[in-house]
């Protein structure tokens, strides 16, 4: 018998097909029970009547508890009314291995609870939503860079130095003989891959050991980040705007149905696929969170609150340019024009969703660079090679990290980032 995915009912209409999955949800009534099986792909109502299936079957179908993995066989009938539009007469039934008292029912149950059982909470149909717009946004990540003619250049994850300061590095043990970090950033590496490629980006985890718990924080998250030689800033943000557009527009095309299972209101996401993108000076940053009553002094770096009312001005993503060179990293360049702000763009969300991209231009000069590195207080060794970069036919380039989590989290418009990975890692979770 053929076996099909349930997302794949649609072409066997009136055939006898079979479905291998797990009992998500069973209703029974006197002479009938409706089984509800998921796949991965979709759910489908199996209906396995008493005269259809005989009376053993029938009355063991009475038994099988929730998550219960089978094999159902029957002919597929178009129905309106069934969820995803099809529905199967159940002719027989194989148990593979029974479920008793799964934990997860379909009453509401705590976020603290869900996280304990994520390994099983994956299974839920929410969960399914948005972990398909995550693999969505990510194909369409590679997609958009391979699509451009960028070369994929993968950064190492362990490394022997700090990347974005050093007071949120997780440090490891290598060997006994040293100490090694997880990487904050592909960056530094990606910059080598642009002198040496034109264009590259990379794709990986990165490990962020920040104390803080807030809805946009993980210590481990996914981010991708694109490098290029010869780019300015101004080039970089036309880079960021197209990207983000491009995973927008995708998005809306391909996980419309995701987004529907998460009741998410597709308005706010359309207009945010409209380019172009306003861009905005910090110092106008400044101005406007004033007017709005905000308390921030210029040289302050713009915390939650002040991205988020930020945002809330504009009805697609901001770019916001030229911060203070103090609050951020040491491998930013100054502006020529005013050496005390960087060359550097961050992209706030609407909606209340804060930074989804910081990026910008580099500095490319080996005296400037090397002085900023031992300003921040970073050992020059280990960077050696990254100055390297600077020593041998160094050129203008930027680029920037956009974090794959924030994105789905706006996208799917939860509340928590810490739904938008299969397994979150944070401050106060390292489990399961
Ligand atoms: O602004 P960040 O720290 O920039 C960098 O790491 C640069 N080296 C990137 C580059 O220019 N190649 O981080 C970039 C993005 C943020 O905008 C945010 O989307 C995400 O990474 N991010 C986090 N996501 C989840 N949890 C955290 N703790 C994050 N920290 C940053
Ligand atoms: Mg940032």
């Amino acid at each position: 018998m053929a076996w099909v995915y349930i997302d794949e009912l649609g072409r066997h209409s009136g055939e006898e097909v079979t479905l291998k999955g797990w009992l998500y949800h069973r209703r029974s009534s006197g002479k009938i029970h409706f089984l509800l099986v998921r796949d991965g792909t979709g759910v489908c109502q199996c209906v396995a009547l008493l005269n259809k299936v005989g009376t053993d079957a029938f009355a063991a179908a009475d038994h099988l508890g929730q998550e219960t993995s089978l094999e159902v066989t029957g002919a597929v009938r178009e129905d309106q009314r069934a969820p995803g539009g099809f529905e199967l007469t159940v002719k027989r039934f194989k148990v593979y291995a029974p479920a008793i008292d799964y934990p997860i029912t379909p009453k509401e149950h705590g976020v603290a609870f869900l996280l304990d059982l994520r390994h099983l909470w994956v299974r839920s149909a929410r969960q399914h939503a948005i972990l398909r717009v995550r693999d969505e946004v990510a194909a369409a990540a590679r997609e958009f860079f391979h699509e451009r003619g960028f070369v994929l250049f993968d950064a190492p994850i362990l490394t022997p130095t700090s990347c974005e300061g050093t007071t949120n590095l997780f440090e490891i043990d290598y060997f006994g003989e040293r100490k090694a970090y997880l990487t904050q950033s592909g960056q530094l590496y990606a910059e080598a891959g642009a002198l040496a490629l034109g264009k590259v980006y990379c794709f990986g985890p990165t490990f962020r050991a920040e104390k803080s718990k807030t809805r946009r924080h993980l210590t481990e998250f996914w981010m991708v980040e694109p490098e290029v030689a010869f780019y300015t800033l101004a080039e970089d943000m036309q880079l960021a705007e197209d990207f983000v557009a491009y995973i927008l527009r995708r998005v809306l095309k391909r996980r419309a149905a995701d987004l529907a299972t998460l009741e998410r209101d597709l308005e706010p996401l359309k207009r945010a696929a409209e380019t172009p993108y306003p861009r905005i000076s910090y110092d106008e940053a400044i101005t406007r969170l004033t007017a709005k009553g905000l308390t921030v002094k210029w040289g302050d770096d713009l915390g939650g609150d002040e991205e988020t009312a930020l945002s809330a001005e504009f009805d697609r993503p901001v770019m916001v340019h030229r911060y203070p060179a103090e609050c951020k990293a040491f491998y930013m360049k100054r502006d020529p024009e005013r050496p005390a702000v960087a060359l550097c763009v961050d992209m706030l969300a609407p909606e209340g969703y804060g930074e989804i991209i910081g990026g910008g231009q580099r500095e490319d000069d080996y005296a400037t660079l090397r002085a900023r590195i031992v300003e921040h207080g970073l050992p020059l060794e280990p960077l050696n090679w990254y100055l390297d970069l600077r020593r041998y036919g160094s050129v203008p380039h930027a680029g920037f990290g956009m974090g794959l989590e924030r994105v789905v989290a706006w996208i799917c418009g939860l509340h928590h980032i810490r739904e938008t990975i299969p397994f979150p890692r944070m401050m106060e979770r390292l489990e399961p």
